[in-house]
């Protein structure tokens, strides 16, 4: 009986703890303090903010300023909570839910001096794999193939992990795109050439990449226990192909429209190629 009662009391703290934990890409509690606090997550909240009808001027200056609470405060209000113009878990959590949908739509072109697209469709339900497509500079369909762009779940929660996080989802939007040598760990990256998402343009891509996140790439592996008739793994933000795509990719991306494969410097920056590719990816429901 005892022991029945601990255990309760430990589940109702350890249901405590989650709930009051903050959501990535948020950790801290933000408000207006002095010194000033700044940084990513203070970035990706006014970013957020500025999808709000009527906060669409808030600077992004990556500080916790006296705009960012008024219009936090603004948000709050807005949305029925207590306006404190301070990012608490209640606020961080409806803030993602609501803003998180960049709205980015792939207008079915390609920016002039790119040599080539990708483009992929994605769920909100990233289990779901989609097809995507590889076109020339003059948006012929050279490939169509199957990918995943689901990233971790959350260890505690079990669910996917929203484009923000360090490990989360592969962010929507538009970004440049590039073909690198292999990465050197085949079983996890596969053999091939990869293509690293490399400045993002617009959407939520233009939020993170590269400055918060970095190593979006698309690859395969040499994953154990899978075979091409089962979904592919989780990535930590990656987009993954099934290996036999991933080299008719990277072949005919050579062999055919005379890309070059860029020598790997991971996710060193700047990047020191002009990238030769673009990657758009939207979200269809
Ligand atoms: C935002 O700035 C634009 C241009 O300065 C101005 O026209 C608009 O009224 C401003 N919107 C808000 C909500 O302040
Ligand atoms: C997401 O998609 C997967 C794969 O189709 C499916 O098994 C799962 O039930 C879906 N989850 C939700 C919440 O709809
Ligand atoms: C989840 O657990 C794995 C394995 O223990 C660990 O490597 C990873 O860092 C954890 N991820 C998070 C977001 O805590
Ligand atoms: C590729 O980059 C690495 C690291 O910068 C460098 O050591 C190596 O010489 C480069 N290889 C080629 C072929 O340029």
């Amino acid at each position: 009986m005892k022991f029945i009662k601990s255990l309760i009391l430990i589940i109702f703290f350890i249901g405590i703890v989650l709930s009051q934990s903050f959501p990535c890409p948020f950790y801290r509690s933000l408000s207006l303090s002095s010194p000033v606090l700044s940084g990513g997550d203070i970035y990706i909240l006014q970013n957020l903010l500025t999808r709000t009808k009527g906060l669409e001027n808030l600077s992004l200056s990556s500080n916790f300023d006296s705009d960012t609470e008024m219009a936090l405060g603004k948000f709050q209000s807005l949305n029925n909570l207590k306006s404190t113009g301070v990012l608490d878990v209640e606020t961080a959590n409806l803030l993602l839910e609501l803003n998180s949908a960049d709205g980015y739509k792939d207008n079915g072109q390609i920016p002039p001096g790119f040599l080539y697209k990708v483009h992929i469709p994605v769920y909100k339900n990233r289990s779901i794999e989609t097809t995507a497509t590889l076109y020339d500079a003059d948006l012929n369909v050279l490939l169509q193939f199957t990918v995943r762009t689901h990233g971790q779940n959350n260890n505690a929660t079990g669910l996917a992990q929203n484009e923000f996080c360090n490990s989360g989802n592969t962010p929507t939007g538009l970004m440049t795109f590039d073909l690198n040598s292999p990465e050197p760990d085949p079983t996890d990256f596969g053999p091939y050439p990869i293509n690293r998402a490399v400045q993002g343009i617009a959407g939520n891509a233009f939020i993170i990449i590269s400055n918060i996140r970095d190593g979006i790439l698309m690859h395969t592996g040499e994953w154990p226990d899978w075979n091409p008739t089962l979904p592919m793994p989780n990535s930590h933000g990656c987009v993954h192909g099934h290996p036999t795509d991933i080299d008719a990719v990277q072949t005919i991306l050579t062999e055919k429209l005379g890309i070059q494969i860029r020598n790997n410097t991971f996710t060193a920056v700047p990047y020191l190629h002009q990238p030769q590719g673009i990657l758009s990816i939207e979200l269809i429901e």
